[in-house]
């Protein structure tokens, strides 16, 4: 099966094993070595590239970026970010300019993210650049050199398109297309942003067998918005799900910012991280608590369930060989709706307790609460006590004190490198109260220190 795209404005086309990433085949087939590998798992960011498709560019991590994902789009690495006689791309002359490199092992990663977020108008250099780590410079001169060069104008070498290709025999192009193949192949394995099969390659070394990729599947990435409901297919990324959840949950959007990294988020799909089952995953908790439904898929055949259900016990899923996730309901708005995301680190880090409210309140009284966490359970789990507590009382800090006493009949938390069980207990016992001045107008925000 050939894959094809372009590489610093030239076509390329590859016969290539599917589970090859494309950082490996960048230093190893094609010798350009200005992609480094840092830490291989999408963290650290030294392996940063651009990436343009039909929805623009985006910074991807080349280390869990496997070739097929590539196919029909362009890629741009450093060496392709200066333009004709060498001239320099303004965020390379900036680096220079504000002294934002020492050692330079992670400075190609930053000048294509850099470069990514100057294609873009992106302002938000903080969020453009969590992804990507230094251990030397301090970020303060790399900040500066992105806002310098944001006065100047983005070249015209670093405006790719993507190219026309054949459809490849393991991206089909549709959902029932992938329905067809899965049906068929139901050992194989789905690949939709690679966030989490990527490191079963380069870290457990896995040969995944026959594998298809979602990202071809456009009817995937559609969002549907009606009056009352909207309908996010599994193949959309956490990015392309920003803009939605910024306008309608901003909570939730607050929490997805600190979800991984721009390159995590650019690829990251919420069906994988519904269908990977993970109890520490950020979405299935505040999925929960707005009552989302599931949609599965095996074949033809289409069933339904409350989001819940569907994680069934630690690694357990309510999932057939075959069948995949399609799409995720969620009602249209959430007034109450708040996410918190507790985690050792601001930016890319995983949760140690993530806790969504959503309670409904008539006349002072709590008429429903669903309230789910992650990092609590083998599972994303609703706390069934302490939402019973909470029905048919008066919303005052008493009824919510009272209630938090109830998290321990829900929860028997673990202990691990991210979390004690006693500090997990006594975070999601808090953040009950959190979410009840947060509702009633009183200060919560854990950024800002006042004296
Ligand atoms: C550096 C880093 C930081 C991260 N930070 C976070 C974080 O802050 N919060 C968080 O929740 N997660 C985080 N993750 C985990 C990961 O990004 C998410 O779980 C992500 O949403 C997975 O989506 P994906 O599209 O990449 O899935 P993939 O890796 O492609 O697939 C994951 C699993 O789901 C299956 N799958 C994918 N799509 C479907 C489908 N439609 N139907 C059925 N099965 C499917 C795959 O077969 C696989 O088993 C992080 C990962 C990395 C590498
Ligand atoms: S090498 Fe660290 S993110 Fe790719
Ligand atoms: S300049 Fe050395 S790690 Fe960033």
């Amino acid at each position: 099966m050939t894959v094809r795209f372009s590489l610093n404005g030239e076509s390329v086309a590859i016969d290539t094993d599917p589970t090859v990433t494309l950082l490996d085949w960048l230093r190893e087939t094609r010798g350009l070595k200005g992609t480094k590998e840092g830490c291989n798992e999408g963290d650290c960011g030294a392996c940063t590239v651009m990436v343009t498709d039909e929805g623009g560019a985006r910074a991807l991590n080349a280390c869990i970026l496997f070739l097929p994902q590539l196919h029909g789009k362009a890629v741009r690495t450093v060496e392709g970010l200066s333009g004709p006689n060498g001239a320099q791309h303004p965020v390379q002359s900036q680096m220079i300019e504000k002294h934002g490199s020492q050692c330079g092992f992670c400075t190609p990663g930053f000048v294509v993210s850099m470069a990514v977020g100057h294609l873009n108008g992106r302002a938000d250099h903080d969020d453009v650049l969590a992804g990507n780590l230094c251990r030397c410079t301090g970020y303060a001169p790399i900040v500066r050199a992105a806002e310098a060069a944001a006065k100047e104008p983005v070249p015209d070498w670093v405006k790719d398109a993507p190219l026309e290709v054949e459809p490849l025999g393991f991206a089909p192009e549709t959902a029932d297309d992938l329905a067809a193949w899965y049906e068929a192949h139901p050992g194989g394995t789905l690949i939709a942003g690679a966030t989490d099969v990527g490191l079963w390659v380069t870290k457990d070394l896995r040969d995944l067998g026959e594998v298809a990729f979602l990202n071809r599947c456009r009817d995937l990435q559609q969002i549907d918005v009606s009056d009352s409901a909207i309908r996010i297919g599994a193949g959309v990324t956490m990015a392309d799900l920003m803009p939605l959840l910024r306008e309608r949950f901003p909570s939730y959007a607050e929490m997805v910012r600190r979800y991984g990294s721009e390159q995590v988020r650019q690829a990251a799909t919420i069906g994988g991280n519904i269908a990977n089952g993970s109890p520490i995953g950020d979405n299935p908790p505040a999925l929960i608590a707005l009552g989302a439904k599931l949609h599965l898929r095996k074949g033809s055949e289409r069933r339904e369930m409350p989001i819940e259900d569907f994680f069934i016990d630690y690694g357990k899923q309510d999932r057939a060989p075959g069948e995949f996730v399609e799409a995720v309901t969620i009602p249209a708005s959430a007034p109450h709706l708040r996410c918190y995301k507790i985690s050792k680190r601001f930016d890319q880090d995983i949760s140690a307790v993530c806790g969504c409210f959503n309670v409904s309140i008539e006349d002072g009284i709590v008429r429903e609460a669903r309230i789910a966490f992650g990092g609590m359970a083998g599972i994303p789990k609703r706390a069934a006590h302490v939402e019973a507590a909470l029905v048919d009382q008066p919303w005052t800090e008493e009824t919510v004190r009272s209630a938090m006493k109830e998290m321990g009949k829900d929860f028997t938390p673990l202990t691990d490198m991210r979390a004690s069980d006693a500090y997990r207990l006594m975070a999601a016992e808090n953040l009950l109260v959190r979410y009840f001045r947060d509702l009633t107008g009183g200060d919560v925000s854990v950024l800002e220190v006042t004296p």
